[in-house]
């Protein structure tokens, strides 16, 4: 049998996050439907975080209200901290991510506080979801490079993974917020985490502003990664990360896959629907 690859739909949160023309939560919602109808069964929806900092993503409890929730599809958030995960649960959501940095300077640009505070806000987020039986996810930002402050050491990646996965998350996802990194960067990096998370509990996260991101999945999947996060049609960027383009396309990602002779369970050609749908919504915007 084939191996399996789990692709982690992440368009409708990152991919929307920093579009700065209104999106009308209708389509938000046809968007999650559509991507579940293509085969995807990780779909991260939305965020719990101030309308202030992510304003586009201010309807997340109108958006999760309106979808339809199919059997076998988990519907993911971001919850940054106590208030996020409350939201979250009022709007029945049973899948959330944390989210950290491996620079400090990213983790103030981004959260507003340093890395050890974010793990400590985490904590009580951690404690409420083994109480409540939700699954919680763990992001760790900037991998290989910061916008702010360079070239980010193997090294403090590892540590920040290495509590993540002490905290309980179930899957740590490596972000290359840039979408910058060589297959060589993304090499030593993923050696350094490997030491200390198992790489079935790892998750590639590749931006690809410099088109390298399925050179790096290369990588990751020669070091045992098995989950990719990627976004319907390239969308997005993180606010917080200037100059930083969209997310590797779900559809290379699956599409370069299945050339591999690896199985996703996702139909290619809905999929390139899906995205030439939602390209135009956003040109129209
Ligand atoms: P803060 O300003 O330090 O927090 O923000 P605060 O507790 O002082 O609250 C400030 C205001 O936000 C208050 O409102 C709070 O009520 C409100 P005010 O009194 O000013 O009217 N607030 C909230 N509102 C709604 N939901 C909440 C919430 N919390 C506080 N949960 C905070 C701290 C973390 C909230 C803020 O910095 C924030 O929301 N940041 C969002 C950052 C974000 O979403 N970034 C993008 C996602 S990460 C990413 O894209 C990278 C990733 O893709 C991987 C990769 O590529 O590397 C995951
Ligand atoms: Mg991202």
């Amino acid at each position: 049998m084939a191996d399996q690859i789990t692709v982690f739909e992440v368009g409708p949160r990152d991919g929307l996050q920093n579009e700065k023309r209104p999106i009308a939560t209708t389509d938000k919602i046809s968007l999650v439907n559509d991507l579940a109808d293509c085969g995807l069964r990780q779909i991260e929806v939305s965020s719990f975080v101030s309308p202030k900092w992510v304003p586009q993503l201010a309807d997340a409890a109108d958006v999760f209200a309106g979808i339809e929730r199919c059997p076998g599809v988990t519907y993911w958030a971001l919850t940054p901290n106590q208030r996020g995960f409350d939201a979250a649960r009022a709007a029945e959501v049973s899948h959330v991510a944390v989210f950290a940095a491996a620079s400090e300077d990213f983790s103030q640009r981004n959260i507003n506080c340093s890395i050890a505070e974010s793990l400590q806000r985490f904590e009580p987020i951690m404690a409420a979801a083994r109480e409540a039986g939700v699954s919680v996810r763990g992001y760790v930002s900037v991998v290989t490079e910061c916008p702010y402050s360079g070239a980010v050491s193997p090294d403090a990646v590892a540590d920040v993974a290495a509590k993540l996965h002490a905290l309980g998350c179930t899957e740590i996802s490596l972000g290359e917020t840039l979408g910058r990194a060589r297959p060589d960067a993304v090499d030593a990096m993923l050696r350094a985490v490997i030491e200390r998370v198992p790489a079935e509990r790892l998750a590639g996260h590749f931006h690809d502003t410099d088109g390298y991101a399925i050179d790096n999945l290369d990588v990751a999947l020669s070091h045992g990664l098995r989950t990719f996060d990627a976004a319907v049609g390239g969308l997005g960027g993180c606010p917080y990360a200037p100059g930083a383009s969209g997310n590797v396309a779900t559809e290379r990602v699956v599409e370069h896959l299945h050339t591999l002779g690896y199985e996703t369970d996702i139909d290619l050609d809905a999929l390139r629907s899906v995205g030439r749908r939602v390209k135009a919504l956003l040109s129209k915007a």
